[in-house]
């Protein structure tokens, strides 16, 4: 961690008579992209300090964290709590808690009713600080979704760190153009942003929601509700590290006149090794408390099968899903570059919510052919994504460039063919492939006509010509420097950025 500033003790109510365990409490937005990020940072924390840490959520949400946390969590004090949430009464699908569940014209419907859980949280606030006998929680640690957690911490007097579960650079770049809203001041293709000038941006890389923008739809509002106390946070806390975006970290320490920790890549504890013979180790790891964990172990058996860094793997988040045509051209173009993938698949955009996966959505008879010339391996919803990227085998990824997924790739040395749909994931890849050097941009957004040459030039040019080869030397680079940032030596002498205090 990069500051020594001190908590506010002031605002602590004293202890009283007992001896009591410092207690954090965490409070992820309801996307598996926040909250499987807020897991391993709270399993982290509570290794490291031995704080009790209490992660709020929604009862369904609450429940599908239960056994990841029996499974992966046993021996730390993290304890689950339940708000009351009824998403039928916020006009949205029953038993829809979690953006996996819903179209993504109902993400801000979710979103704003995430804002009804205020009482709720501040109410479990003060039984936590009853039963540790007065003492309140040492600090919040929310979403950068839930600004309005500032609020209920600042009338507690309890310290609200946000988290961004995005890198510095896309945290910053999504935050500048709710704020600044730059394209709506020019007619022009390219605009710079006036708080970071560093930063050219083209129209094809505003993420949808932004580009429709009109300054009083419900978006816009969410997001300057959330922004606004979000930069009042007493702190941030960064899912990245200082030797892959330190300009960025600066920018937002110097931005926000807050202190911002660089703590990631946050992933598994064995994954994050650079022992090869963790390999088995992390395998084993990974598929404890798979829910699936027999389709887990068919697919590493088909990577055992294919040569080293020969795979692609094709996967587009936990939320995000493309239209009938251009899944047609992906599948098409996958298949006439001739390279091993796995590709995981989700109804496409025009399918009805909650349908399921259907061979037709695919072009005919393309399933039987990958299948049968062992080809490619189709993953229906969720893959063991951690797991294909930590394979030998897997030498590429087909990416939206969600923040988890691009660490969870550079992490194993992986190069990204990006793919950005939405939010931050438009800078991600721009940063990823301007300044790291490790990403080539296929194509962006849910619109226009892919052709399936497009995907097979690409695919080609990352798994088989030189350029391939050069951004896998430089994602192996990222590798050893993500390496470092959280290593320890055994006596904890040497630590790496994101681990360090001071
Ligand atoms: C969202 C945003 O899109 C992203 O830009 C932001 O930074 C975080 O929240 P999401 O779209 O789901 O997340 O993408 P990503 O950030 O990549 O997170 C997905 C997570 O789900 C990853 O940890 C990935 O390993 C996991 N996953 C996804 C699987 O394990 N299996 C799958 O099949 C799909």
């Amino acid at each position: 961690m990069h500051s020594t500033t001190p908590f506010p003790a002031e605002k602590l109510t004293t202890a009283t008579t007992r001896e009591f365990k410092h207690h954090l409490v965490m409070f992820p937005f309801m996307a598996q992209g926040h909250i499987i990020p807020f897991l391993e940072l709270a399993k982290l924390l509570a290794k490291r300090t031995g704080f009790a840490i209490t992660i709020a959520n929604t009862p369904l949400n609450i429940r599908n964290l239960k056994p990841k946390i029996d499974s992966t969590g046993a021996g730390l004090d993290i304890r689950l709590a339940e708000l009351p949430f009824s998403a039928a009464s916020h006009g949205l699908p029953p038993q829809a808690e979690n953006t996996d569940s819903l179209p993504y014209h109902l993400i801000i419907r979710l979103m704003e009713a995430s804002e009804h859980l205020e009482p709720h949280f501040e109410r479990l606030l003060r039984r936590i600080c009853q039963e540790d006998g007065g003492r309140l929680p040492l600090c919040i640690i929310s979403d950068m979704f839930f600004g309005w957690t500032q609020d209920v911490g600042h009338r507690l007097g309890i310290p609200r760190i946000q988290f961004c579960t995005c890198g510095a650079y896309g945290t910053s770049v999504y935050y500048s153009l709710w704020i600044h809203m730059p394209h709506n001041q020019t007619h022009a293709d390219d605009f710079v942003l006036p708080d970071m000038p560093q930063v050219t941006l083209q129209r094809s890389q505003l993420p949808p929601i932004i580009k429709m923008a009109t300054g009083s739809d419900p978006w816009y509002l969410f997001m300057n509700r959330q922004i606004s106390r979000n930069v009042r946070s007493w702190g941030s806390i960064c899912n990245t590290f200082e030797e892959l975006e330190h300009s960025s970290l600066q920018h937002m320490r110097k931005s926000t006149g807050r202190p911002v920790w660089a703590v990631g890549p946050i992933l598994p504890f064995s994954l994050v090794s650079s022992s090869p013979s963790d390999t088995i180790a992390d395998s084993d790891f990974l598929l404890r408390g798979l829910a699936e964990e027999k389709s887990s172990r068919a697919c590493l058996q088909w990577l055992d099968s294919q040569a080293p860094s020969t795979v692609l793997y094709v996967s587009f988040g936990s939320q995000n899903s493309i239209s009938l045509s251009h899944m047609k051209a992906l599948a098409l173009g996958l298949e006439s570059s001739q390279q091993p993938f796995i590709w995981v698949v989700r109804p496409p955009l025009e399918a009805p919510l909650n349908s399921e996966f259907s061979a037709e959505f695919l072009p005919e008879g393309f399933e039987e052919r990958v299948k049968e010339h062992k080809l490619g391996l189709i993953i229906r919803k969720w893959a063991p994504q951690l797991l294909i990227l930590s394979h030998p085998s897997t030498g590429g990824f087909l990416s939206h460039c969600g923040w988890n997924s691009v660490l969870e790739s550079l992490s194993q040395g992986v190069p990204i063919i990006g793919w950005p749909m939405t939010a931050d994931q438009f800078a991600n890849s721009k940063v990823l492939e301007e300044e790291v050097g490790v990403c080539i941009e296929m194509w962006r957004g849910k619109e226009g006509e892919l052709e399936p040459e497009t995907v097979e030039r690409r695919v080609k040019m990352v798994m088989k010509e030189e350029k391939g080869n050069r951004l896998r030397q430089r994602a192996a680079e990222i590798r050893e420097a993500a390496l470092k940032a959280v290593s320890e030596d055994k006596n904890g002498e040497m630590k790496g950025s994101s681990v360090c205090c001071g």
